[in-house]
């Protein structure tokens, strides 16, 4: 993959009029991307479980701009409402991709855009809504070049939606998508996400994520200053090298199904994204008391139970219960019994592994 196959050539039809909607999930990295350099790249692979419930739904409604205007144009209603604090990111985002969609220039676009998961519950949405997004507006580039194949329109959302954030050209396909080159993966590229395509065991086929919002306001730290925070950090580069290996025994670990190694390499993975954060400088904690008793919680439960859970965390406070399906009444019922004291009014998410975007 190269960044000039995303260039196209002069558009021969005229700016058309219409509207698509893609609905694009949220995804977890079990692998994380955390360190990135200019444009996106990022500065380790990563791999993510994509996720079916978790999703941004985002309709584009376009038409030839009326008036003669630089730049790109675009109306955003968020959840029904107009949303001021989201159109900087979107403008960015539009800006930086219209190298590759030069209509955008010449384009009015509507935006409309609602999430699955309650807003401002701590869930990210930038991988989902930029997804979308990207997805929608490869619809209109469709328009423009008919002959485009399903396959490289999803290529090319994932490669526009690595743009607007690095971890959203996880959220195209799925249920299982690597970003970054890996030298295990000749097909890999830090220029968009690809669905995994070696062998997966049994036990991943109905992995449950089942996420407790164990604190829904903003984060302290965005993340797009952590991944900077990186470029400095002392422990950067045996970090870096670190996820290389963890993705290696990973893909080990899907063709085998070792549940044990793979609790290691997930737990893992998700207190070294903290840890850097605890050894950046300025040094900074998005996890909260809540978020480590949780931790506790479950190390004892799978000491006394034998259940295969374990957990992963984002850039927050909020916890990712990850385990096979057929735990799922068990996992439940600990939930219910022992973790809901510590999510915020008593609010969590039962989610899931899932196949990707889908126009809608
Ligand atoms: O996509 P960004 O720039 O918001 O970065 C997200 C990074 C993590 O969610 C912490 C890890 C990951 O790989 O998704």
């Amino acid at each position: 993959m190269n960044e000039q196959e995303f260039i196209p050539k002069k558009y021969s039809g005229l700016i058309p009029a219409g509207t698509t909607t893609w609905r694009a999930p949220s995804n977890i990295a079990l692998v994380k991307y955390w360190g990135k350099f200019p444009d996106q790249i990022p500065a380790n692979p990563s791999i993510s479980f994509t996720l079916s419930k978790s999703a941004t739904t985002t309709s584009v409604s376009y038409e030839p701009k009326k008036q003669n205007s630089d730049g790109t144009s675009f109306t955003l209603l968020f959840e029904g409402k107009p949303k001021e604090e989201f159109r900087p990111k979107i403008t960015t985002f539009l800006g930086r991709i219209s190298k590759y969609l030069p209509f955008l220039n010449e384009i009015h676009l509507k935006i409309d855009t609602s999430n699955t998961f309650p807003h401002s519950s701590g869930i990210a949405s930038s991988a989902s809504g930029m997804a979308a997004l990207a997805l929608c507006l490869m619809d209109i580039e469709k328009e423009l070049v008919p002959s485009m194949e399903p396959e490289f329109l999803k290529r090319k959302a994932s490669f526009l939606a690595r743009l607007g954030s690095g971890s959203a050209c996880r959220s195209i396909s799925g249920p299982i998508v690597e970003w970054g080159m890996h030298k295990d993966l000749p097909e890999s590229t830090d220029l968009a996400g690809i669905p995994y395509k070696g062998e997966v065991h049994q036990v991943f086929q109905d992995y449950q994520d089942t996420i407790l919002l164990v604190h829904k306001g903003e984060k302290t730290v965005s993340s797009t200053a952590g991944h900077d925070l990186m470029n400095k950090h002392p422990f950067a580069n045996r970090r870096f090298e670190q996820a290389h290996d963890n993705l290696s025994g990973l893909m080990g670990v899907f063709e085998t199904g070792d549940l044990e190694k793979f609790i290691q390499i997930v737990e893992s993975e998700a207190l070294t994204l903290h840890a850097m954060m605890m050894t950046s400088l300025p040094y900074y904690l998005l996890m909260k008391p809540q978020t480590l008793s949780v931790i506790q919680k479950i190390w004892a439960y799978r000491e006394q139970t034998s259940v295969p859970l374990c957990f992963t965390l984002d850039a927050g406070a909020n916890v990712h219960l990850l385990y096979p399906l057929q735990y799922r009444e068990k996992v439940l019922q600990f939930i219910k019994n022992e973790l809901i004291a510590y999510c915020e009014n008593g609010q969590y998410i039962c989610d899931q592994l899932g196949e990707g975007s889908k126009k809608v």
